[in-house]
C-alpha cells in the first residue's frame, strides 16, 4: 500500500516541493529581513538544506534494501536538489564573502580547510549533475555512468567533514551529520557486497549446469 502511493506520486512533485525553501529563501531576502547577519543567514541555510538533500538521495537504496519500498525515480530530483542547494550556498560566499575577488578565493580554497573541503564536495558533485540526463547515461553507458558515481562517496565525506569544520568545535548536530553519511555508506557497502555475492552465487550455478 505504501510502496503503491509512492510510486505513484510522480518526481515532479518532488522537484516542486524541494524548490519551496528556495523560493521562501528569496523571498524574504527581497522583502523580509535575513536578521542581523543576512549572508551567515543564507549560507547557513542553503548549506544544510544541501546536506540534508544529500541524506535523502543516500537513503534511497537502503530504503528499498531493508523496506522493499522502492523510490529510485526520486533519486535523480534529490541528487539535482542538493547540487542545486550546494551551488546557491557556493554562490552566495562568492558574491557576498569574497565580494568576486578570485585572488582571495583561490586563497580561501587552498588555505582554509574547511573552504576546501566544500569545494573538494561540489566538484564531486558538479559531474553527477552534468550527467544525470538521459543523453549522458546513453553517451557515457551504464556502466561507466554508475562507475562515476562512486564519486558520492568522497563528495559526502567532504560535506559532512565541512560541516563538523565550519562548526570548529566538536558540535552534535554536524557530528551527526556526518555520522548519518557515513552510515549510510557503510549499509550501501553491505548492500552492494550481498548483491555480488549472490550474482557470483548465481554464475556458479549457471557453470555447475552448463557443465
Ligand atoms: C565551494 C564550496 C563551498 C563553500 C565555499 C562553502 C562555504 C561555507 C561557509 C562560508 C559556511 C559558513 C561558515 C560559517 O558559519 O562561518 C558554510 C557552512 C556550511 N556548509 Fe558549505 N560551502 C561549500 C560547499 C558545501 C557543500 C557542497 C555542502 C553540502 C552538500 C555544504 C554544507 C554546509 C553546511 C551544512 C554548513 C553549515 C551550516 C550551518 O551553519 O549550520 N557546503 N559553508
Amino acid at each position: 500500500m505504501l510502496n503503491k502511493v509512492k510510486v505513484n506520486v510522480t518526481p515532479r512533485v518532488v522537484y516542486a516541493i524541494g524548490i519551496l525553501p528556495l523560493a521562501y529563501l528569496l523571498f524574504i531576502a527581497l522583502f523580509g529581513s535575513l536578521g542581523v547577519d543576512p549572508v551567515k543567514k543564507l549560507e547557513h541555510e542553503l548549506g544544510g538544506l544541501a546536506i540534508k538533500f544529500f541524506i535523502a538521495t543516500l537513503l534511497i537504496s537502503p530504503i528499498r534494501a531493508l523496506f522493499s519500498i522502492n523510490l529510485t525515480k526520486y533519486r535523480r530530483a534529490l541528487g539535482l536538489l542538493t547540487f542545486l542547494y550546494a551551488l546557491c550556498h557556493f554562490v552566495v560566499w562568492i558574491l557576498f564573502d569574497v565580494q568576486l575577488l578570485w585572488g582571495e578565493l583561490i586563497k580561501d580554497v587552498i588555505k582554509r580547510p574547511f573552504i576546501s573541503f566544500g569545494f573538494l564536495s561540489l566538484v564531486g558533485l558538479l559531474p553527477l549533475a552534468i550527467t544525470s540526463n538521459f543523453i549522458s547515461i546513453k553517451k557515457l553507458g551504464i556502466v561507466n555512468w554508475k562507475r562515476l558515481h562512486v564519486l558520492i562517496y568522497p563528495a559526502g565525506f567532504f560535506a559532512g567533514a565541512h560541516y563538523v569544520m565550519v562548526k570548529k568545535v566538536w558540535e552534535g548536530e554536524a557530528l551527526i551529520y556526518l555520522t548519518v553519511i557515513l552510515g549510510l555508506f557503510a549499509i550501501r557497502f553491505v548492500i552492494w557486497r550481498k548483491g555480488v555475492s549472490s550474482q557470483i552465487k548465481k554464475t556458479n550455478k549457471v557453470s555447475k549446469i552448463n557443465l
